[in-house]
């Protein structure tokens, strides 16, 4: 007790001692620890924070003047994941002008204390859990230029006095639940306001202020997604500032006023989508001359667009679908310069697709389906080589589709269905970013182009509803589709197998030339006839003589699918199981499922069953067979089921038929090693990743050199390595190629994404696979072992190949530190350096210059050595 008041006591004196400095300093630092007492810190970002510190200023998060003594002017303790209590004690800290407490936990009312923070400038508490209503007292703050309390649950109206923050520049309290009725005269006094957002607060039922529009100094307008009805007032277009104007999702009626946009020559972004909007086109928007967006989307405008739209050269996206706009499209849209997305979709216009030759152009994507567009595709619509949709269903368009159409090396999907289009479907072959290709219900006539086989991935097919003839591409086998609906053409021949078993039967329909096993017209002789040029006479006859005999086969085949309930008839399986797993082949067809997948990948799907006894295995499904005959599958599958190796998945047995093969392993719990990578999941001791690295190695060299006849992984990957309790990697996926033979194998490789950067970069140009590929791919494994980054990112785009990154960082000063994991102890520095050599050793650009995989083991013993005691080690 006695201790407790003497340091007050000594402080008084210091102060009578008029050392003024030193103890605001003292306190300062000890109204931050009181704050600091009443917040949950679970990631400990507070650490520093400590007693024992006396440079406070250094503290996370903290800014302070230059004064002497310093003095805190600025909290910065965003996206922390703090909760707990906000504790108004630093409101005593004299010179705070900046307190930011975004994107946290914080569950609580807003402290009215706060209040009290009189030198606040900004205050931003976004993203919270706070609730509760925004109380009067918040004025207090009067020198309070911006403040953000949006995507919290804050509710209730907005207190009249707002308007008494007659500095205000940013008001943002979108996101909340506010309610009620915006009050006009708060806005009299905020003439400074340059953000102002009030969007996303359904149950704001208000008219819109007039006095908003008296903000002349006002850039953004955000009043998006809340429920103000009524007309826009006219007074908007004194926001000769303005820049981005969102009122969509609201339930505003009405015209839009004339002169809207006249003054607002800085005008990026309209947006006035889903609201009751009506009236006719507001052209005087254009005048806003540095207008990029324009959405009026789903509201109920009519009359025509005028022309004099193109004189908004800068615009970037014009967006008017699900109106009833009607008229002739302005064909100067489609050639602005800067023009990138047209949305027109679900109205009345009319009119072609103007010919823009010479015209340079950025278009990406044009959705002008459900509309009476006519006339003919141009040909300069292929040369636009940004374009990555363009959809036009439903319309009146026709002619030939020009041969460039498909050119854009970008394009994904097409949409052209429900058209008048007639002739040839081109070739399309630049377009290997295509992934959905509709052209039903047009008069296409000839062949299903094979070049669509090329387009790795392609995914939805729809050339339904045309004269398409000739037979199925076979090659179509390469492709992972989801759809492919043929129906209701002039096809004939027969139906490749893979399509049969992985489709449903009613894309096939409407074609009576079509023939295959589960089809109403079972193939007997017609593949002999494939080359004869007059099939389709010959079809004719074959079907009216088989058409009793179709309808016979199609009620027994009716029968056996409700027997079976499955696409296959499990007579056709046989299995091979090593040993006795209590399960037959039936029960592990009846229980995959789609619930039961694991993992996808360009091979097939893996699923997890559970065996009578409790304990799991894996099924993996390959695909697109048919190439290798059933014999040499299943002694191709043997030999893979006799490699042994306590870092190989063991094979427990295989069923095969016609077009899959299930093959069954064991089940290996923690998922894989690029599970963890993705989830940054991998163990933080070194030791344990080079325990991997060893493992995965000793693998492979068995696999290269002690196994016979030798095998190649061909696939090696993280996601190719799954871990036990351990840590102890075991390879899966090993020599599929052998079962799949070699072309499925190279195409499947070639359609999977996300693993261009295991592949060795000599692959291209050299058709044969080589142990110094298995290396090169195992050394970009290590990279991640060693980086602790995934060797591409998945869903970034300009992902980066770990290898390059590597190799980047490596030429720069201090480079080599910066490309270890940083959440690896510092301890394991020098083993790390070891493991990073071999490792580019490992991804040489130069075959030869790579190590054989027993080299490799050597040395990844060597460092294992360093790290653990040689008599530990000796005992693995
Ligand atoms: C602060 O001091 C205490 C003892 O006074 C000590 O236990 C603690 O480790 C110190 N903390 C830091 C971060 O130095
Ligand atoms: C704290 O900041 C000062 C400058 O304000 C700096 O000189 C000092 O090295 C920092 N101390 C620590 C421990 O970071
Ligand atoms: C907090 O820690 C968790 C795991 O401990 C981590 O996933 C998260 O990124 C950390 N958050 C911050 C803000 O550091
Ligand atoms: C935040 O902290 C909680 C504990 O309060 C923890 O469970 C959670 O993982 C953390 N989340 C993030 C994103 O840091
Ligand atoms: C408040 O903080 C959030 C999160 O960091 C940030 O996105 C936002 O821009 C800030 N608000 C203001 C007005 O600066
Ligand atoms: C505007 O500001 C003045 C002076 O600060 C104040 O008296 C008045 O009440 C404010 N008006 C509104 C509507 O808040
Ligand atoms: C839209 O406003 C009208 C009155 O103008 C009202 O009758 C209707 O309920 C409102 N609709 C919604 C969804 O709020
Ligand atoms: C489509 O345009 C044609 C003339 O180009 C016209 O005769 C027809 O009425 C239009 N259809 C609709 C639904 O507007
Ligand atoms: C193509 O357009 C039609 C008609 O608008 C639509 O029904 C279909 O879903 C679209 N197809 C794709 C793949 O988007
Ligand atoms: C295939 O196309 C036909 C004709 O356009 C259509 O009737 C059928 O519903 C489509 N099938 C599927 C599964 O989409």
């Amino acid at each position: 007790m006695a201790t407790n008041y003497t340091l007050p006591l000594v402080l008084h004196l210091i102060l009578t001692l008029s050392l003024i400095s030193v103890v605001s300093s003292v306190s300062e630092k000890d109204l931050l620890l009181a704050f600091k007492s009443s917040i949950e810190d679970p990631n400990s970002s507070l650490l520093n924070w400590s007693p024992n510190s006396t440079q406070y200023c250094n503290w996370t998060g903290i800014t302070c003047s230059s004064s002497s003594p310093p003095s805190v002017t600025s909290l910065n303790l965003q996206n922390l994941n703090l909760s707990g209590e906000i504790s108004p004690s630093i409101c005593q800290l004299p010179n705070l002008h900046n307190l930011n407490l975004a994107s946290n936990h914080f569950n609580q009312p807003i402290p009215l204390l706060l209040s009290k923070c009189g030198s606040l400038v900004t205050l931003n508490l976004s993203s919270n859990i706070l609730w509760g209503t925004l109380p009067d007292q918040i004025t207090h703050l009067s020198s309070l230029k911006e403040l953000d309390f949006s995507n919290n649950r804050i509710q209730g109206q907005f207190p009249l006095s707002l308007g008494l923050l007659n500095g205000l520049q940013v008001l943002n309290l979108g996101g909340n639940s506010f309610s009620g009725t915006v009050h006009p005269p708060i806005f009299r006094n905020l003439s400074d306001l340059v953000v102002l957002d009030l969007s996303r607060n359904p149950s704001l039922t208000s008219k819109l202020p007039t006095e908003i529009g008296e903000l002349g100094k006002l850039r953004v307008l955000l009043l998006q997604s809340s429920d103000f009805y009524g007309a826009i007032p006219e007074s908007f277009q004194g926001l000769h500032e303005l820049q981005v104007l969102d009122l969509s999702q609201n339930n505003l009626s009405g015209g839009v006023p004339k002169g809207l946009g006249l003054g607002m020559t800085k005008l990026v972004s309209v947006d006035l989508s889903q609201n009751m909007l009506s009236g006719s086109f507001p052209s005087d928007i254009c005048y806003g001359r540095a207008l990029v967006e324009l959405s009026l989307h789903e509201n109920s405008f009519s009359g025509s667009v005028p022309e004099s739209i193109s004189k908004c050269n800068t615009l970037q996206r014009f967006q008017v679908q699900d109106n009833m706009f009607s008229g002739n499209f302005p064909p100067g849209l489609w050639s602005m310069s800067d023009i990138v997305l047209i949305r027109a979709e679900n109205n009345r216009f009319s009119g072609e697709i103007p010919d823009l030759v010479g015209v340079p152009s950025r278009l990406e994507q044009v959705q002008i389906d459900n509309n009476n567009f006519t006339g003919r595709i141009p040909h300069s619509l292929g040369r636009m080589h940004a374009m990555y949709r363009f959809s036009a269903s439903l319309n009146g368009l026709n002619g030939n589709l020009p041969e460039n159409f498909c050119d854009s090396p970008v394009m994904s999907i097409i949409n052209l269905s429900h058209n008048s289009f007639s002739g040839p479907i081109p070739e399309f072959r630049n377009c290997i970013k295509l992934v959905s290709l509709s052209l039903a219900d047009n008069r296409f006539t000839g062949n299903i182009p094979s070049s669509l086989a090329q387009l790795a991935v392609l995914t939805y097919i729809d050339l339904s509803s045309n004269d398409l003839s000739g037979e199925i591409p076979p090659e179509l086998q390469n492709l992972k589709l989801a759809l492919f609906n043929v129906s209701y053409n002039q096809l004939s021949g027969s139906v490749p197998l893979y399509i049969i078993t992985g489709l449903p039967a009613s894309y096939l329909q409407g074609n009576p030339g079509l023939c295959g096993p589960g089809l109403p017209n079972a193939c007997s002789v017609l593949p002999k006839r494939r080359k004869s040029k007059n099939s389709k006479l010959l079809i004719a006859v074959v079907a009216l003589t088989m058409t009793a005999v179709l309808v016979i086969l199609t009620v027994i085949i009716f029968a056996i699918r409700r027997i079976s309930q499955r696409k296959w008839s499990s007579s056709a399986w046989k299995p091979v199981l090593f040993g006795s797993l209590g399960i037959s082949e039936d029960e592990i067809l009846m229980a995959l499922d789609d619930k039961n997948i694991i993992g996808r990948g360009p091979f097939g799907t893996v699923h997890v069953i559970e065996l009578p006894d409790g304990d799991f295995v894996a099924v993996k499904k390959l695909m697109n067979l048919g190439v290798v005959s059933s014999k040499r599958v299943k002694n191709e599958i043997k030999t893979l089921a006799k490699a042994r190796h306590k870092n190989l998945t063991k094979l427990l047995g295989f069923c095969y038929s016609d077009s899959v093969v299930l093959l069954i392993h064991e089940y290996v719990k923690k998922g894989s090693l690029g599970d963890a990578l993705f989830r940054s999941e991998l163990p933080l001791e070194w030791r344990f990743r080079l325990q991997i690295a060893l493992g995965v190695a000793q693998g492979l060299a068995y696999l290269h050199t002690d196994y016979v006849p030798h095998l190649l992984h061909r696939n090696i990957k993280s996601n190719n390595i799954l871990l036990d309790e351990d840590f102890r990697p075991k390879l899966t996926s090993y020599g599929l190629d052998r079962v799949t033979g070699e072309a499925s194998y190279q195409a499947c490789l070639a359609s999977e994404l996300g693993s261009f950067c295991y592949i060795a970069p000599e692959h291209s140009c050299s058709k044969k696979a080589t142990e110094q590929m298995d290396v090169y791919s195992f050394g970009v494994v290590l990279l991640e072992l060693i980086t602790g980054r995934p060797a591409e990112q998945p869903d970034s785009r300009e992902s980066v190949d770990v290898v390059k990154w590597v190799r980047r960082k490596i030429n720069m000063t201090n480079g080599p530190l910066q490309v270890l994991d940083p959440k690896v102890s510092n301890s394991s520095q020098k083993e790390m350096f070891g493991a990073l050599d071999l490792a580019l050793h490992c991804t040489s650009i130069m075959p030869e210059k790579r190590p054989g995989m027993a080299e490799v083991v050597r040395t990844l013993h060597c460092l294992q050595d360093v790290i653990e005691p040689p008599m530990i080690s000796s005992v693995e």
